[in-house]
């Protein structure tokens, strides 16, 4: 019978870095070496869906992803699952123990899609594990700090916990237990915001985030002065931004900071090429239209791989758009422009 299955559905969007997180300094707890800033998109555009189930018939835990059942056995998804499921027996352990039949002894069957090309490499290990890790937690009535367990899936995974503009502490302890995402202002803050996603490539990226990031803290001198001296201070000047809703700083350091990011991947050793010509025209093209304007009305930012994130203003939206098409026709992915902090895909290629 159906009655002795309980599931819970839950979403969660992927988050795009203004600051980003590049090494790490504990492989296992997944602590990086700076602190980073995103703004999480809002929850109708590119997103996980994860329907976690649990039953006493079940006899272990499974997983599926976009319909094909992949190992349950890989270290980061057994660290989510361990630590919810910790945190289950230290409630347990703190009041009424009776309540819970339900959750320590059962296994769990997990189901997760993406509604946007997992293969296209945007972010969805994000949007996934922070999924995962609030479903359960809704599943199985836990609380705490979910972001620990989130970051421990992906580290990215750790700011889409929360909405808006959230920033992830590096933290200090080695226990890791100081690292945790934080909301700076909520999506409400800033209105007029919009972020446009060109997919240049949708070809899964040559070097994974894990590998490459772990080649830059061996071989990159510069991923270090990165790290300690430029990014303390652009957190800081990032959020003042943010506050103010002053774009054109906003803008300015966003770029700025993918380029330095690009920078220590090709000062890796060997180096990693994620832009291409495509990302680099994009690079080029986003320089001119703001020097027409004397002022930032547009911003770019990549990760690891080709696609262009951009970041600008409503009222500059269409006419942007406009001049993308116009410089990569043939355009094909129509746009659409949704509430809240909408993403619209041009593809360029
Ligand atoms: O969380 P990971 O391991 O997928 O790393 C993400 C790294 C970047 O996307 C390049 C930067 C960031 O801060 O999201």
């Amino acid at each position: 019978t159906t009655q002795d299955i309980i599931f819970v559905t839950c979403t969660a969007p992927v988050n795009i870095a203004v600051v980003k997180y590049w090494g790490k300094r504990d492989e296992d707890l997944i602590l990086p070496i700076n602190s980073s800033l995103s703004v999480t998109l809002h929850q109708d555009q590119l997103k996980s869906t994860t329907t976690v189930a649990c039953s006493a018939r079940f006899k272990e835990d499974r997983i599926w992803l976009n319909g094909k059942e992949e190992n349950i056995n890989q270290p980061r998804l057994q660290s989510c699952l361990r630590e919810i499921r910790r945190l289950v027996r230290k409630r347990r352990s703190n009041r009424d123990p009776g309540a819970d039949v339900l959750s320590l002894s059962h296994k769990v069957h997990i189901c997760s899609e993406n509604n946007f090309p997992t293969a296209a490499g945007l972010a969805s290990s994000a949007a996934g594990y922070a999924c995962l890790v609030y479903t359960l937690s809704r599943l199985l009535s836990v609380e705490g700090e979910l972001s620990t367990i989130a970051r421990q899936g992906s580290g990215s995974a750790c700011r889409s916990m929360y909405g808006g503009f959230v920033q992830w502490h590096m933290g200090m302890r080695a226990d890791g237990k100081d690292s945790v995402a934080e909301q700076v202002e909520p999506e409400s803050h800033w209105p007029e915001l919009r972020v446009l996603v060109l997919v240049v490539s949708a070809e899964r990226k040559p070097v994974g985030s894990t590998a490459g990031m772990q080649t830059s803290v061996d071989t990159s001198s510069l991923l270090k002065h990165r790290a300690e001296a430029v990014v303390p201070g652009r957190m800081d000047e990032m959020i003042q931004a943010i506050r103010k809703r002053d774009f054109s700083t906003f803008g300015e350091l966003t770029m700025k900071d993918s380029n330095q990011f690009h920078a220590t991947c090709l000062d890796t050793y060997p180096p990693i090429f994620y832009l291409n010509d495509v990302s680099r025209r994009v690079i080029g093209l986003v320089h001119r239209y703001n020097r027409h304007y004397r002022e930032t009305r547009v911003a770019y930012t990549f990760d690891a791989g080709p696609n262009a994130v951009i970041y600008t203003l409503q009222p500059y939206v269409s006419e942007f758009v406009q001049v993308v098409k116009h410089f990569f026709p043939p355009e094909t992915n129509g746009e659409e422009f949704l509430k809240g902090l909408p993403v619209g895909t041009v593809s360029l290629s």
